[in-house]
Parts: C-alpha cells; sequence; structure tokens
C-alpha cells in the first residue's frame, strides 16, 4: 500500500454492467386507462395488450450501466459527463464500493482490489452534503480526522488547520456549517469542508458525485481549481461527474467519459471529443460550449456510431454472401466479381 501512495493510483474499469431490479407494483392509473367502450373481441386484445405494457413498464430488470470501460490516471481529473439518468451516480457509486456490478471488473494499478482495501485508499464525495450544521468547519474536519487517523492529538490538529488552508477555509474555520434553518457558511465553503472530511487521510484517489452542482459558475470554477491542484501537487487520481461545466472547467480536465444511457459515447481529451464531432459532420458553433453541444448531439452521436457498427459487421456477411455463391457454382461467382468491380 505504501508503494502505491508513492506512485500514485491508476484506476481502470473494465466492461461494467450494472443492472437494477424495479419492484412489481400494481400501476397506480391502470382503472383510468382501461376504455370502457371496447366490447368486441378486438376491443379486448388491445386491452390486453395494453395491460401488457402497462406491467413490463413496472416491473422488470433496468440496464444501468452497459459494458462501461475507462482509465483514470494519477495526476489527472477525469470527468463524467451526460444527461441526468444516463449513469453518472451509479457508475461513481460502483468505483465507490458502494454496489456491485453483475459483470465487469474495477482495477487499481492493474490489480484487483478488495473493497475495504479501496475504502482506505479513496475518498468519496456523495452529491448532497451530509454534515453536522451545528459543528464548526474545524470541529467537522477534527471530528474526520479522529475517525480516519490513529495520530496523537497534536497532530491530529496540526494535520486539520494545514488542511483548512489548503482548502482555503481559514476565514470560516471557526463558523458554524449551518443548513437551511441555521444560517453558517455558503455553498461553495460548505462543498470544500465536504471535500475536506474526505481528503483528511490524503487518499490517492478521490471520487466525486457532481461537487459543483448547485454553485454559481466562480465558486464551481474555484472548487474544479482546488482539486486539479490537488490532482498535481499530490499525484491524486481525481474522478468527478459533472452536469454543464463551463467552458474554463473543462479545460481543467484531462480526459471526458461521456455517457448516455448507461453507455459509453466518448473517452478521451476535449479535443479527440471536437474532432470525433467533427468527423460526425457536427461542426461546434461559434460560442458554444463543447460539453454541453456533445450532450445535445447525443442522439446523432448515436445513431453514428450504430451505423458504424453495421458498416463493420458488413464484410463477413459479404464474405458469406460470396461463399454461398461460390458454392452456387460459376454464375455466383461471376455475379460477385462484378459486383466487386462496381465497388
Ligand atoms: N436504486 C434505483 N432504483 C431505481 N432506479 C434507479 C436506481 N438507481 C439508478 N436508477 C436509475 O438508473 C438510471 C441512472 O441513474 P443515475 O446513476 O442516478 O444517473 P445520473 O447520475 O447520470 O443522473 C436512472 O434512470 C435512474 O432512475
Ligand atoms: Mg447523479
Amino acid at each position: 500500500m505504501q508503494q502505491m501512495k508513492m506512485q500514485g493510483c491508476e484506476v481502470e474499469a473494465i466492461g461494467i454492467n450494472y443492472k437494477i431490479h424495479t419492484n412489481k407494483t400494481e400501476h397506480p392509473f391502470k382503472i383510468f386507462s382501461k376504455s370502457p367502450q371496447l366490447d368486441n373481441a378486438n376491443g379486448q386484445e388491445i386491452e390486453e395488450e395494453e395491460e401488457a405494457r402497462v406491467e413490463k413498464s413496472c416491473s422488470g430488470v433496468r440496464h444501468v450501466l452497459k459494458n462501461v470501460s475507462f482509465q483514470a490516471r494519477p495526476w489527472e481529473i477525469l470527468a463524467i459527463v451526460g444527461p441526468s439518468g444516463a449513469g453518472k451516480s451509479s457508475l461513481l457509486e460502483i468505483l465507490a464500493g458502494k454496489h456491485s456490478p453483475q459483470k465487469g471488473s474495477v482495477l487499481l494499478n492493474q490489480k484487483p482490489v478488495d473493497k475495504s482495501q479501496f475504502r482506505k485508499l479513496s475518498g468519496y464525495v456523495t452529491q448532497k452534503d451530509t454534515l453536522f450544521p451545528l459543528l464548526t468547519v474545524e470541529e467537522t474536519m477534527m471530528f474526520s480526522a479522529k475517525l480516519r487517523l490513529k495520530l496523537p492529538q497534536q497532530q491530529l490538529c496540526s494535520r486539520v488547520k494545514s488542511l483548512i488552508q489548503e482548502l482555503g477555509l481559514d476565514h470560516v474555520a471557526g463558523t458554524r456549517i449551518g443548513d437551511d434553518r441555521v444560517r453558517g457558511i455558503s455553498g461553495g465553503e460548505r462543498r470544500r469542508v465536504s471535500i475536506g472530511v474526505e481528503v483528511i487521510h490524503d487518499p490517492k484517489v478521490l471520487i466525486l458525485d457532481e461537487p459543483t452542482s448547485g454553485l454559481d459558475s466562480t465558486s464551481a470554477l474555484q472548487i474544479i481549481d482546488m482539486l486539479k491542484v490537488m490532482a498535481e501537487t499530490r499525484g491524486r487520481t481525481i474522478i468527478l461527474s459533472i452536469h454543464q461545466p463551463g467552458f474554463r472547467i473543462v479545460k481543467l480536465f484531462n480526459s471526458l467519459l461521456l455517457l448516455a444511457n448507461g453507455s459509453v459515447l466518448h473517452h478521451g481529451t476535449a479535443e479527440l471529443l471536437s474532432l470525433n464531432l467533427r468527423l460526425m459532420g457536427l461542426e461546434l458553433p461559434l460560442h458554444v460550449n463543447l460539453v454541453e453541444f456533445a450532450i445535445d448531439s447525443i442522439d446523432i452521436i448515436q445513431q453514428q456510431q450504430q451505423q458504424q457498427c453495421q458498416v463493420e459487421t458488413e464484410p463477413p456477411r459479404r464474405l458469406l454472401g460470396t461463399m454461398q455463391q461460390k458454392k452456387g457454382g460459376d454464375d455466383g461467382q461471376q455475379q460477385q466479381s462484378g459486383e466487386s468491380k462496381s465497388d
């Protein structure tokens, strides 16, 4: 583990498939969906079909992540982007060891890792801040430090002080966190405290679910800036999900993972995403954010990728056709050679 701390952790996900079972529940509007005029046999058939459709929509298995693979390197930030419901939080929960996928694996420096070991090496910041509103910033950090570290009191104090400084929270160290009822620190500061609680043990991997949601653009940029510094000075591997990142924020990401409907549409740098979109005939309009444009173009990207897959699977079919024609006799062969000439 000491060696991992020195060299940093490369996180690799391979072919993650995650399905959830939704409960079989009676459709709440089932009685209203019945049509009273349907008396004849044809009407009954339609009614049965409708019932089956409603049943299907209320029960069964939901494929949340489909064959998701990616790599996140130390000293870098990987941003998971995509529309709401794409599977970003589910993927992060799997990485953080909260859920187990049915298929696929997560490797750390090319080795499988068990959940308890990974928890010691990582920090996971959830989308919602779960802090005690009546504690001050310093007390909150101290509480986390005592839980996570086995160090003498003096060392704990100095660790907390230096982290508060690193997070830019000196000016509010003695202020209580607060919530909707009790006024406390600002939303951006609260988010910094949540991050601080999860990095007190100096984890090599930091996972954050939408660390900028609900913040104004300046506070959002400050948070990502701070994470960038953490990655670059401590060799941390940072994996975060983000919704609508601004242009200046996108520039700070080393790579992007574009998810849609649980599938990966892009994994690589922002420049590569821009190039791929251009190759698909999707020219980025002036003054439009690249990630926003990519999310708006998801339907077209999916269509193009499906067409590409079909083209890739076509040659074997053609070959099969050729073989069948060959079996059929010389006529077929001539026809095939004619075809290839016209190609
Ligand atoms: N426990 C669950 N019960 C029902 N649906 C779920 C559950 N977990 C995830 N989902 C569904 O999986 C999809 C992905 O969810 P999520 O990972 O939260 O997406 P995102 O974070 O990208 O908005 C959504 O359609 C969501 O409704
Ligand atoms: Mg989410």
